[in-house]
């Protein structure tokens, strides 16, 4: 007998289970660094239109696969399309296999740097304490890193387990509104703050002089991670909604929502950076910088409530990663359980098992193990991705999601038929805003151009978005 398939219990519980899914490490670690990076302003512009322009028609588009078809990414893919594109979604799942396998190492950190904050918050922070060599220490101690990461594996799995309502939905909707709560919280402390104005001017004043032609690029790149698209988790999530709600409102919703939370994220970062004097100069060299070498001290030296605000700021970023996590493996276990006809609890163990082998190799990447720490496939000089983490990452970042992302852009605009898009975009839940041709120009025309030229320059200009 087959068991019923697993369904969101409602609108809204989907929505935050979709809007968890993006909003994540992209959001609060990546977004910030590459605004940085790529001097703020012009380029937080030109990320706006590459969310609404290329993010939100690809974004419809995942949901409507997944719904049309009620199937995850490989028999979505399949279905709707045709049986050679089921190699598509196969490789989407092994994007979310090997995105999860280093995502959640960093995932941990949080949790490391949650332990170290309560600390700090009762018994104060230790005087001439090296943030950078704490940093250091604790990713090069190889059984720090497996245990913490093993914690963040059971908690993916555990929630996965119990299946789309019980268990996704469930946790979305306890998780989001805290999430929600702690970066107001932080916002306002961070507003009061002396270097709020200059840390406003940065992300929100674009200087267009300033903005080179690869920031484009790494705006569009980033707003394909940032939105869980590409690699089919948006279908998945997709093919548990029913039919009375409209996939163009949700898309609208979940594609507002991250783009604040990542808007709201820098602001708060910024302000406190901008309120050191010469901690400009300080940041930037590495991604992980801001987030875990920057920022913890700083709790302690400039943020108002910050005995308190320090550990809350590790547990949202625990609780944004624990929420996309879930996606990716739900991307994992629902193909092992809707085209293996596996049973969920066991497809769940079996792929989470399987995922945490890779994890390993990803968690003890910054030991001194030969192989893992020491192996170099991709990049030269500054920019050579040294060991397993990094060159998992720069093969996801820069070669699965675009290429996963331009191949669905693809199967929705010219491939599916013009019913069988619109007959899900457009019904008696479609808001009167939504006109289904400009979506269709741009699934058909912008996006895969956009897109495309991404992997164009990945190949011949050497662009890097890890
Ligand atoms: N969107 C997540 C983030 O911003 C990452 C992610 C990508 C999650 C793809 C699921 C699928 O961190």
């Amino acid at each position: 007998m087959t068991e019923q398939r697993g369904n969101w219990s409602s609108n809204a519980g989907f929505i935050l289970a979709a809007t968890g899914s993006a909003i994540g490490l992209g959001n609060l670690w990546k977004f910030p660094f590459i605004t940085w990076n790529n001097n703020g302003g012009a380029f937080v512009l030109v990320y706006l239109v590459c969310i609404v322009a290329v993010g939100l028609p690809i974004m419809m588009a995942e949901l409507l696969i997944g719904r049309k078809t009620q199937k995850s990414a490989v028999g979505a893919l399949k279905e709707a399309v045709g049986p050679l594109w089921g190699l598509v979604g196969g490789w989407g799942v092994l994007c979310g296999f090997i995105l999860l396998s280093y995502y959640t190492v960093i995932a941990g950190w949080s949790l490391f740097y949650f332990s170290k904050t309560i600390g700090w918050s009762f018994s104060g922070f230790p005087a001439g304490l090296d943030s950078g060599a704490l940093f250091g220490e604790q990713v090069s101690n190889a059984g720090l890193q497996l245990g913490l990461s093993l914690g963040f594996s059971c908690a993916t799995i555990s929630i996965v387990y119990f299946g789309v309502q019980r268990g996704i939905e469930r946790i979305a909707r306890v998780s989001l509104p805290i999430l929600f709560v702690i970066l107001l919280l932080l916002l306002f402390s961070a507003l009061g703050m002396s270097g709020s104005g200059e840390a406003l001017a940065f992300i929100f004043r674009p200087d267009f002089a300033k903005l080179e032609p690869s920031s484009i690029l790494e705006a569009l790149g980033h707003s394909f991670f940032t939105l869980s698209l590409g690699m089919g988790a948006m279908i998945t999530y997709g093919s548990y909604i029913d039919r009375n709600h409209s996939i163009v409102k949700a898309s609208a919703v979940i594609v507002l929502l991250d783009t604040v939370i990542a808007l709201v994220a820098t602001v708060i970062m910024f302000s406190v950076i901008f309120s050191v004097p010469g901690m400009e100069d300080q940041v930037g060299s590495s991604t992980v910088g801001m987030l875990f070498i920057s920022l913890p001290e700083l709790f302690y030296s400039e943020v108002p409530f910050g005995n308190i605000l320090g550990p809350l700021f590790y547990v949202l970023v625990a609780v944004a990663a624990l929420t996309s996590t879930i996606s990716l493996l739900e991307v994992v276990a629902s193909y092992i359980i809707d085209e293996h006809g596996v049973e969920r609890h066991k497809a769940t163990l079996m792929c989470g098992g399987a995922v945490f082998v890779f994890t390993i190799l990803a968690a003890l990447s910054f030991s001194d193990v030969p192989i893992l720490s020491t192996m170099h496939i991709f990049g030269d000089g500054d920019n050579a991705k040294i060991g397993w983490f990094s060159t998992a990452d720069h093969f996801v970042s820069n070669w699965m999601l675009p290429t996963g992302g331009f191949a669905i852009t693809v199967a929705a605009g010219w491939f599916m038929t013009r019913e069988a898009t619109e007959g899900e975009l457009v019904d008696h839940t479609a808001p009167a805003w939504f006109k289904y041709g400009v979506w269709r120009f741009f699934i058909r025309f912008v996006a895969p151009i956009a897109v495309g030229s991404i992997i164009i320059a990945v190949i011949f200009f050497g662009v890097d978005f890890s």
